[in-house]
């Protein structure tokens, strides 16, 4: 274990409604009793609508709340339907998570990907980028281009690196029950942080999440590689129990 801050995010896609705030608050009360809760930082990016009654509701609140996506025009707009971060923001997200996959496969291209992100940044919100390759391009060797590409078509050197938090999230792996090998995993995080400094001509590393079927099981295996700056769970974050044994077992 090592003293670096870990971060647990939750995403918890389009699930949940107003009495799932027992889950929240469940979360929220083990971490605030847990020791040693100083080292790592806990995230939930619920849907948009509850980020304002659940961070509102809570008492002694030591989590953190982010979004899942915004619209790229900053501000407000006749944009019917649309989120825009400042909006966010305002409902208490502190962090976001864009370029998941999810919305990748919708149609959202790597410029869309760029202006939400300078438009969350704009809001100087955190900013979980989310990266990673298909199972196809995997089996064709081709997961550092495809993350290199990601990397360099959304992210610019202008940006404030300080508010990016890298997600590598291979495809395959959401929502499986596969995890990478070990060894592979260390590779491609060890890649995405040299060619990043690289890219960037950064001294300092970007922190990289891990995540896809991360779970209670496997997250010990996952801390063994040790350049792993914590994890975005998805479907175990749904469940308070599930969410709190993985950053139980991660510590154990
Ligand atoms: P999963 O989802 O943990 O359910 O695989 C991860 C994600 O999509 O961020």
């Amino acid at each position: 274990m090592t003293n670096k801050l870990k971060y647990f995010i939750g995403n918890w896609k389009m699930f949940g409604d107003f009495t799932s705030y027992k889950i929240v608050n469940k979360i929220n009360q083990y971490i605030y009793k847990r020791k040693g809760a100083k080292s790592s930082k806990i995230v939930l990016c619920v849907p948009n609508t509850l980020i304002y009654p659940f961070r509102n509701k809570l008492k002694r609140r030591v989590i953190y709340f982010g979004a899942q996506n915004c619209y790229q025009q900053e501000g407000y707009g006749p944009f019917t339907g649309a989120v825009s971060a400042g909006m966010l923001k305002k409902a208490g997200a502190e962090y976001i998570i864009l370029g998941h996959s999810e919305n990748r496969s919708e149609g959202e291209t790597v410029q869309l990907i760029k202006k939400k992100i300078i438009s969350a940044l704009n809001q100087k919100m955190n900013i979980i980028f989310c990266i990673g390759e298909t199972y196809l391009e995997k089996k064709r060797g081709r997961t550092f281009s495809v993350i290199r590409n990601q990397i360099m078509s959304s992210l610019e050197k202008k940006f404030n690196k300080n508010k990016i938090i890298l997600a590598y999230e291979p495809i395959w792996s959401i929502g499986s029950n596969i995890i990478p090998n070990i060894k592979d995993l260390c590779a491609t995080i060890k890649f995405i942080k040299n060619d990043f400094k690289k890219t960037f001509k950064t001294r300092k590393s970007p922190r990289v999440l891990y995540g896809g079927s991360v779970n209670k099981n496997n997250v010990k295996m996952l801390s063994t590689v040790t350049e792993i700056d914590g994890f975005l769970i998805g479907g175990a974050s749904q469940s308070a129990k599930k969410f709190i044994d993985i950053i139980k077992n991660y510590y154990k």
